[in-house]
């Protein structure tokens, strides 16, 4: 039986360092036991399992890409924390989704126009205060950009990193920098799990470079769709040759989509889904996982449908 969590229970909440997370909206929560046991039934990669992708954490709830942002996904049990990768002007990797800061931060400018210690001086959560007056939480105010080095300290082995390479054009050296973070991390290897990391991004080019540093990396395929989307044989054979799956916009996807990209055996992923009934649908076509705000929704739905 699923339980019904009370606001109380959310309160409770605590993430890990000085800061402390209360979402304030009052939802069900599926019972956090039963779906980590459904989780475990199948491997990551696994086509029989649907994938919670936390997308810049639980962005919905908190400002996306701090780490109040990432504990959130992970205490609503998403299968993967996502994060968008940017480099700074001394060659750091950062958690940030554009190459401006001034969107989601309290300056402006380029993010390769910083130092990391210049970053670090950056207030990452006042934005999401005022634009959120009802989730708004005094200890986002203090929130920091993380590193990715950061980002890896701050879980246990239990987390998952689903990890977008961002605009790698305008970083050379960032597909280096990244697979030699997570080397020293061990989280790529012949001793790590399948799918503990995934590589994903709009580029092709950069997914290749990734490939060439090391092919038992799972890379996604990231598309962007303005109409109807379609894709041929020819070009699935191709991602095939590189990639596990394709993660795309969900607005313009159908069903005949879906099976088309399930039938080339690979794994689907659409992004970003906020609303109970777009994941229900897209789940019922047959997608493999999706990108979400709210992971804490996407598992009321699994459970709703009896999937893991
Ligand atoms: O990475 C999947 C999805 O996040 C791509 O869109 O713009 O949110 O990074 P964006
Ligand atoms: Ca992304």
């Amino acid at each position: 039986m699923r339980i019904i969590y009370t606001i109380g229970l959310l309160l409770m909440i605590t993430l890990t360092g000085c800061h402390s997370y209360t979402p304030i909206e009052s939802h069900e929560q599926p019972d956090n036991e039963k779906v980590k046991q459904q989780q475990n039934n199948h491997a990551l990669l696994s086509p029989d399992r649907i994938l919670n992708i936390a997308h810049r954490g639980a962005s919905g709830y908190a400002p996306e890409h701090t780490l109040e942002s990432y504990h959130a996904g992970e205490k609503m049990i998403g299968d993967y924390i996502e994060i968008d990768l940017q480099m700074t002007k001394d060659g750091e990797l950062i958690a940030m989704h554009d190459e401006d800061v001034s969107r989601t931060t309290d300056s402006e400018g380029a993010v390769q126009d910083f130092t990391l210690d210049e970053i670090k001086t950056l207030d990452a959560g006042t934005w999401f205060n005022e634009e959120n007056p009802e989730l708004a939480q005094p200890a986002f105010s203090h929130a920091k950009i993380p590193t990715l080095d950061e980002i890896i300290d701050n879980f246990d082995e239990e987390a998952n990193y689903y990890i977008e390479t961002k605009t790698p054009e305008e970083y050379p050296g960032m597909v280096k920098e990244l697979i030699s973070t997570l080397k020293k991390h061990e989280l790529i290897g012949p001793d790590t799990p399948q799918g503990k990391v995934i590589i994903q991004s709009f580029s092709e080019a950069s997914l290749h470079d990734v490939y060439e540093i090391d092919s038992s990396i799972p890379l996604i395929q990231l598309i962007s769709y303005q109409d109807t989307a379609k894709i041929t044989t020819t070009e699935l054979d191709k991602i095939n040759v590189y990639a596990v799956g394709i993660g795309a916009n969900y607005t313009y996807l159908t069903k005949e989509y879906v099976a088309k990209v399930r039938d080339a055996g690979l794994l689907l992923h659409p992004y970003t889904v906020n609303e109970k009934k777009d994941m229900k649908q897209l789940i019922e076509w047959g997608v493999t996982g999706m990108f979400t705000n709210y992971p804490d929704r996407l598992n009321e739905v699994l459970g709703e449908m009896n999937r893991d």
